[in-house]
Order: C-alpha cells, then sequence, then structure tokens
C-alpha cells in the first residue's frame, strides 16, 4: 500500500539546489509538512513501525525530527524523549560527538531520559549519511535502554548512512 503512497508523497518533496552550500541539492519536505492527506500519510506510517516495533518511547532527533516524532509519539501512546544540539537541553546531559563532511557535530541527551526497560524507536526526517542516527543509538543506549531501530521519511540512498549504522533497524517511506 505504501508504495503507492511513497510515489504521492514523493511530488511534495522539492528540490532546492545550492542549499545550504553549492553544488548540493537540498530535499525541502516542507511541502509535504503543508499538506495536510501527504502528512497524515506519513505519521501514520511511521506510527505503524513505532507500532509494530513496540515502542515505549519515540526519540526525535532536532529540528525537523521533532515535527514528526511529536505527533508519531502521541498516536502510538509513547513518550518523546529529545535529542538536542549541544546546549539546547537544560539539565545535566550525555553528549555524543560525531564526524561531518568538515568538522564535528554534537548531539545531547537528558541524562536520565532513558532507562533500562524503555524501548525507543528514533525518528527523524532524513537518513543521509548516518552519523546523526550513529550518535542518536550510542546516547540512548548510554542510558540503558533498547534501541529498536529508525524510522525515517526519507533516505538519501546514495550517501550509503545504512553502512553507517549496521546495528539498526531502519524503515525509511521514502528512498531517493
Ligand atoms: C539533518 C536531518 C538529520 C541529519 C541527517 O539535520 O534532519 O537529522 O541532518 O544527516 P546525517 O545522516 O548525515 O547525519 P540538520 O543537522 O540539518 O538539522 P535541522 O533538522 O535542525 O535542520
Amino acid at each position: 500500500a505504501l508504495a503507492a503512497g511513497a510515489e504521492a508523497l514523493r511530488t511534495h518533496v522539492r528540490d532546492v539546489h545550492d542549499f545550504p552550500q553549492p553544488g548540493v541539492v537540498f530535499k525541502d519536505i516542507t511541502p509535504l509538512l503543508a499538506t495536510p492527506a501527504a502528512f497524515g500519510t506519513v505519521i501514520g506510517a511511521l506510527a505503524e513501525t513505532a507500532r509494530r516495533a513496540g515502542a515505549t518511547v519515540v526519540a526525535g532527533i532536532e529540528a525537523r525530527g521533532f515535527l514528526l516524532a511529536a505527533p508519531v509519539a502521541d498516536r502510538v501512546g509513547a513518550g518523546i524523549v529529545p535529542i538536542r544540539k549541544q546546549g539546547k537541553l537544560p539539565g545535566r546531559t550525555v553528549a555524543e560527538s560525531y564526524a561531518l563532511e568538515y568538522g564535528t557535530a554534537t548531539l545531547e541527551i537528558h541524562h536520565d531520559a532513558v532507562g533500562p526497560g524503555d524501548r525507543v524507536l528514533i525518528v527523524d526526517d532524513v537518513l543521509a549519511t548516518g552519523g546523526t542516527a550513529a550518535a542518536a543509538a550510542n546516547l540512548i543506549r548510554h542510558g540503558g535502554a533498547e534501541v529498536l531501530g529508525l524510522a525515517v521519511l526519507m533516505e538519501l540512498t546514495f550517501l550509503a548512512g545504512r553502512e553507517r549504522i549496521p546495528s539498526l533497524d531502519v524503515t525509511a517511506l521514502l528512498a531517493i
């Protein structure tokens, strides 16, 4: 059912050339977010993944991941835990740095946000190189919780992100 639905979703993703830097074609999901039927399809499909996996917690990744993670968590009756960029969370945090094409990035989670017994699905908009997802999984496991996998709207397959996260079960609604 989603195969046909995925094609419909694709029409709501817009190519923006030379963003954030020259030579890059940015996949902009804001038209999809602004189209209720398409957004509903996405949330429904991600929620189905969360339900099947038995998620008790949805971990959302700043910033666009939050837009998807929150409605998914609500649909399945799970809690949402934010994984944020450095310096944004008020409490004591655990941090994980990872390599970008140029430089490094750091993600944080509250040290007590997840723990043993929690079954956590990571939700984000895009899987690109996989660095973000790998760091998120490490942060969740650091707390002793179980990582059920990664669910994303879109996977940029040419960047081979899955190879960086072999231990994660990846669900992508769209492959580009
Ligand atoms: C984007 C995207 C993912 C990440 C994927 O976030 O939302 O979180 O990059 O890239 P990776 O697989 O190569 O790690 P970005 O850092 O642009 O943050 P934003 O959502 O706040 O714009």
